[in-house]
């Protein structure tokens, strides 16, 4: 069954003056096309993490074509280096005094089995692991907006396809600094355990900072470069199952935007929400785990206690 494609910017998204939003990975698909909307409802600042300057640079310019008053940054940030990840934290934090929404976006998906920089397999490495880091040490800051403003969000991008995570396990912990290389559907396997991270970890961030508003998402389908970029074979196991349901692409990121704007309180802070705004009814056994959630935690922290 397809989704309930009902937004509109200026009526879901209200003014966003005088804040400042971060995306992970607002350098194409999804990130950008959020970035490119949330700048029409002029926050102060957007920054723009990734690798890819170049790409940022056009997005930029679009954003300032438009005729947006908001100020955009590119932050160099790999998120298969922790060390990278520090320093765009480091110099978000010697810049900004406030962070009113920070969207974990960035991801890899069906890439080939490998070890981030710091040993993790890369897609656990990428999609949770740095954004662990990330949101840890933008967290106090998120707080204190939060106290001051009245508002803090973080939007954590996940995907149903959490359903394919390791059987038995979930999250493969003993595996996690291995290549994780099964047989079977492999690189979605490590995508699966890598977007239930990222739910669980919504959910438990919901449970620990109260103040902060956390919201995860499920895009939905849309044909960007994570699903262009597949091989056949891939590209086959994707869109069998998602007939009908793909959208366009630039209602791809429609949902994300949507949680920057939604009132707090006609949110669930930690539930999942499917495009657009409807609570999801799609949780796995896994997702609902909250001693698997407790146990993310814990060995995030146990990982990234070198970092803080
Ligand atoms: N598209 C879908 O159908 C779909 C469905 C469900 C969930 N999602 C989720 O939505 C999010 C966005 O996906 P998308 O479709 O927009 O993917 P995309 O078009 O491939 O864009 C991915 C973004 O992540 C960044 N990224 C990738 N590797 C990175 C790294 N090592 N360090 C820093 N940034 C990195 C890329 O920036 P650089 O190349 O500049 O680094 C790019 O901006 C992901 O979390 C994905 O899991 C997407």
């Amino acid at each position: 069954m397809g989704y309930n494609v009902d937004f509109v910017l200026e009526r879901d998204v209200p003014e966003l003056t005088g804040k400042v939003v971060l995306i992970t990975g607002g350098t194409g698909g999804l990130g950008a096309g959020a970035a490119l909307l949330l700048a029409k409802r002029n926050p102060a600042k957007l920054y723009i993490t990734g690798r890819n300057e170049a790409a940022t640079q056009k997005i930029i310019k679009q954003i300032h074509d438009d005729g947006s008053s908001t100020e955009v940054t590119f932050l160099p940030c790999d998120q298969s280096s922790l060390a990278s990840v520090k320093q765009a934290a480091d110099t978000f934090l010697v810049r900004e005094s406030r962070l009113d929404v920070l969207m974990a976006n960035a991801g890899v998906m069906a890439a080939p089995p490998g070890l981030t920089e710091d040993g993790y397999e890369v897609q656990f490495g990428v999609n949770h692991v740095a954004h662990a880091l990330l949101i840890r040490k933008l967290l106090p800051l998120l707080d204190q907006t939060a106290i001051t403003h009245g508002d803090a969000r973080i939007v954590m991008l996940t995907s149903l396809a959490f359903i394919l995570a390791p059987r038995g396990h979930g999250i493969v912990f003993d595996e996690l600094r291995t290549p994780q290389n099964y047989w079977f559907l492999g690189g979605f396997q490590r995508y699966a355990q890598s977007k239930l991270a990222n739910l669980l970890h919504g959910r438990e961030l919901a449970r620990r900072y109260p103040n902060i508003t956390t919201i995860v998402i499920h895009p939905g389908e849309s044909n960007t470069s994570l699903v262009g970029n597949l091989s056949w074979y891939h590209k086959i196991v994707v869109f069998l199952p998602n007939i009908g349901r793909f959208l366009p692409v630039e209602q791809g990121c429609w949902n994300q935007v949507w949680a920057v704007g939604v009132p707090k309180d006609k949110v669930v802070s930690g539930e999942m929400y499917e495009p657009i705004g409807a609570l999801t009814k799609g949780y796995t056994q896994y997702c609902l785990d909250e001693k698997l959630a407790a146990r993310l935690w814990d060995w995030t922290d146990e990982e990234l206690k070198a970092w803080l």
